[in-house]
């Protein structure tokens, strides 16, 4: 598989230069190991000077205006001294205190305007930082490959846009300025002490460094710890994320007592990071902040010993503790900043991780416009695998002439959706390639690819607005006329001119207002709008019953002319109608050819053929079995025509909803079931009392044949995955069709014994 990936051209890829340049090299610290999980100040920093970048002009302005307040308020204590030596002393001088005082309330005016236009103007650009990185974060993520998508939860991403960024956000537009004032601030206090008396001003300034060295040794382990009790916020979140999507299946399978204890585990972890968090976000704080009390005595108590030794004057002192105190207050203010800034860098570190994700499949710098496909579209010796461990596509080599209608089959898990991912490059292949009219599709761009390709998949996605928009989805300039003209192609157009509000009903989340099939015929809407060349079709109508099915599928078929469609499907009725038939099994093409040619060649096709046919579906979805299918089920196999006339006569059509239980675990067993359209799926409670699925059964499987001969406990569940046909036989008919005619009961008697005894 390495050797593989070595001779993909794709393998060495280059970041695209258009990807976001905020990047950040992880910082060593003394917390080895753990050094690698946190970002350092510096990384912090240039982050936010890279955020900064496009404002400069602006913040330099408005930056200098700060400075200019800042300038005025640490020279404030100084007015006493100027008043009290200047203003006030003898003789007095009525006009100098006057222009003094002037001049004192004009400098203080201008701080509070100069201090106004700051936060006005630094208002705007906090918002408009955090409005840049949340749209960069989001752009990132559409250039991001489908890998990405199948390897980090839902809830993770969610969580780096809401709980990261808002911890960003909290600190650049709340704390980041309160920080440069205080920085200012101090800087100019400083200046202002060593003026009155440098020596007591050095002690002050060692004392203050050492409190700050405190701080900055916590800093980085409570950084490591709050980026610990993220990762495991994120891990909650993607839970709960799950467990909102999964409630049908959790009550189905009662999952809800074991996610809840999982849930119960994950908070204790997560209580249990938090608490180290907190408390050295606390200290980070509280340690610098007492220092700084501590230092303020020791000067005051060095600053009266300097007064009684004749060096100072209690003015000096006055002054110099006045000076002190707005210092200590401004050390405090930034020692509150600290625990915002561990959490923000924290917050900061995982926005990057996420924008220094690099998508898997890139256009290369010199791709071309791919032309709509006239001739042909190839797989050829197609080699990929999800995960390096395991190949789920091993050379797989096909061709399909354009224009032509194929079908996709192949048991659960074989390969075929996988082959559409290829075919929409999602994935690059680890060794082959996929051709269109020869050109190798990583040769052009994915634009251009996916704009002559269509989708509808099994569940299709739509958007939470109009029908009209739902459908101008899949051609942006669409004008309403292309949009009703998709709509009556896809034959939907009359049932949404029936809808109160028409082609601007509103479809409810996933489209949730509407049924199975008008889902559905949106969706192909949607696909055969922009008159694509190439249209997949992903189960496309498997999850509808049987008359939706036909209908969709007629329609479908009147849609492939004039363009390449490629279904995929486990329904088989389609396949008299196509061109071609590739059959896949454990990621390898098995065979292909038409449907006559498979079914005379007689391998997996026609054995997939076999059972599912010999059922007939009435138009209110009731089925009934011929008595020559019965044939392919053992017990029955030995009977003669006769008797499995009279045994077909005795099943019972069942239609049950996707999420139903057919059978459980334990009841008895009273009934024999064969499934005639649909899936399930059968599992089995483990060892911890939790049910684990253990096989998936489809079209024409049939479960249960014990219970016709054997009164006995179901030793499986099995659940219908998608809306399904069911046949059943009760024992009780069964049985007592045995006991009227004898010699059909010698027949079974014999099987059930030859089956005790193998
Ligand atoms: N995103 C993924 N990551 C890892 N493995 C995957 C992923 N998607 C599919 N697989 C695996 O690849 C194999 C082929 O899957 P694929 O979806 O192509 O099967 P399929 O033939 O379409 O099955 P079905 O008929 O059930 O839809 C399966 O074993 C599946 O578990
Ligand atoms: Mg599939």
């Amino acid at each position: 598989m390495k050797e593989e990936k070595a001779d993909n051209p794709q393998g060495q890829k280059k970041p695209p230069d258009t990807l976001p340049a905020i990047s950040f090299q992880p910082e060593e610290d003394e917390e080895g190991q753990e050094a690698g999980q946190r970002m350092g100040f510096t990384a912090f920093c240039r982050c936010l000077w890279h955020l900064l970048l496009p404002y400069k002009t602006r913040f330099s302005l408005v930056f200098c205006s700060l400075l200019l307040s800042m300038v005025i308020m640490a020279a404030m204590p100084l007015s006493i001294k100027i008043i009290t030596d200047y203003g006030l002393k003898s003789p007095p001088n009525f006009r100098l205190l006057m222009i003094i005082l002037a001049g004192i309330l004009s400098a203080g005016a201008i701080a509070s305007l100069t201090f106004l236009i700051w936060d006005y103007f630094y208002s705007r650009i906090g918002a408009s930082l955090i409005n840049d990185l949340r749209f960069k974060m989001y752009r990132h993520l559409q250039q991001l490959s489908m890998s990405y998508y199948g390897r980090v939860p839902a809830g993770e991403i969610s969580v780096r846009f809401l709980s990261d960024l808002s911890l960003v956000e909290n600190f650049l537009i709340l704390n980041f300025p309160f920080i440069l004032n205080s920085g200012l601030f101090l800087i100019f206090s400083m200046v202002i002490l060593f003026a009155i008396e440098w020596k007591i001003a050095i002690f002050a300034a060692i004392s203050l460094v050492v409190s700050f060295q405190c701080g900055c040794w916590i800093e980085p382990r409570a950084s490591v710890a709050t980026k610990k009790t993220k990762d495991v916020q994120a891990e909650i979140a993607s839970a709960l994320h799950e467990n909102i999507q999964a409630q049908s299946v959790i009550k189905v399978f009662r999952l809800h007592r074991l996610l809840t204890e999982r849930f119960g585990h994950m908070g204790k972890r997560f209580c249990e990071t938090s608490s180290r968090a907190n408390f050295l976000l606390y200290m980070t704080e509280l340690v610098p902040s007492h220092s700084v009390m501590l230092i303020g005595l020791l000067t005051l108590c060095t600053s009266a010993v300097f007064v009684y030794h004749g060096m100072l004057s209690i003015g000096d002192l006055v002054v110099f503790q006045l000076v002190l105190n707005e210092v200590a207050t401004n050390v405090s203010e930034l020692t509150w900043s600290i625990p915002s800034y561990v959490q923000a860098s924290v917050g900061m570190q995982r926005i990057t991780e996420l924008l220094e994700e690099r998508p898997e499949v890139l256009d290369q710098p010199d791709a071309g416009h791919l032309p709509r496909p006239t001739h042909e579209i190839a797989l050829n010796r197609v080699k990929f695998g999800y995960t390096p461990e395991r190949l789920n596509l091993n050379d797989v080599d096909l061709k399909i002439p354009v224009n032509q209608s194929v079908l996709f089959v192949g048991p659960s898990g074989c390969g075929k959706s996988t082959v559409l991912n290829m075919l929409m490059r999602f994935y690059d292949p680890a060794s082959g390639s996929v051709t269109f009219d020869g050109q190798d599709i990583r040769t052009v761009t994915q634009d251009s690819l996916r704009s002559h390709i269509s989708t509808v998949l099994q569940e299709s996605f739509l958007f939470n607005t109009s029908i009209r928009e739902n459908i101008r989805l899949g051609k942006e300039a669409a004008s309403d006329a292309e949009v009703e003209e998709a709509a009556r192609k896809a034959e939907i157009h009359d049932i949404i001119m029936g809808m109160p509000n028409a082609y601007d009903t509103l479809v409810g989340e996933r489209g949730s207002s509407l049924s199975g099939g008008q889902r559905q015929r949106i969706a192909i809407a949607r696909a055969i709008i922009s008159g694509p060349a190439v249209l997949l079709l992903d189960e496309a109508t498997s999850s509808l019953d049987q008359a939706t099915a036909d209908s969709i599928n007629t329609s479908l078929s009147k849609l492939s002319k004039g363009r390449t469609v490629i279904s995929v499907t486990h329904r088989l009725e389609m396949g008299p109608m196509v061109d071609r038939i590739f059959v896949f099994k454990g990621g390898q093409l098995l065979d292909q050819g038409s449907h006559a040619e498979l079914l005379s060649r007689g391998g997996l096709y026609s054995e997939l053929w076999a059972k599912q046919t010999g059922f007939h579906i009435e138009e209110d979805g009731s089925a009934t079995v011929k008595a020559s299918r019965l044939r392919e089920i053992p017990i029955l196999a030995t009977l003669d025509d006769s008797a499995r006339e009279a045994i077909a006569k005795l099943f019972v059509s069942e239609q049950m909803p996707k999420g139903s239980s057919v059978v459980k675990f334990g009841d008895p067993g009273d009934k024999f079931y064969i499934i005639v359209r649909g899936r399930a799926t059968v599992s089995k409670p483990g060892r911890d009392g939790v049910e684990h699925q253990v096989g998936v059964i489809e079209s024409g499987d049939y479960f249960g044949e014990i219970a016709l001969i054997k009164k006995s406990p179901r030793t499986a569940t099995v659940r219908t995955d998608t809306d399904c046909v069911l046949l059943s036989l009760s024992s009780t008919h069964f049985l007592r069709l045995l006991a009227e005619n004898p010699q059909i009961k010698a027949v079974i008697d014999d099987v059930a014994q030859k089956r005790a005894t193998s």
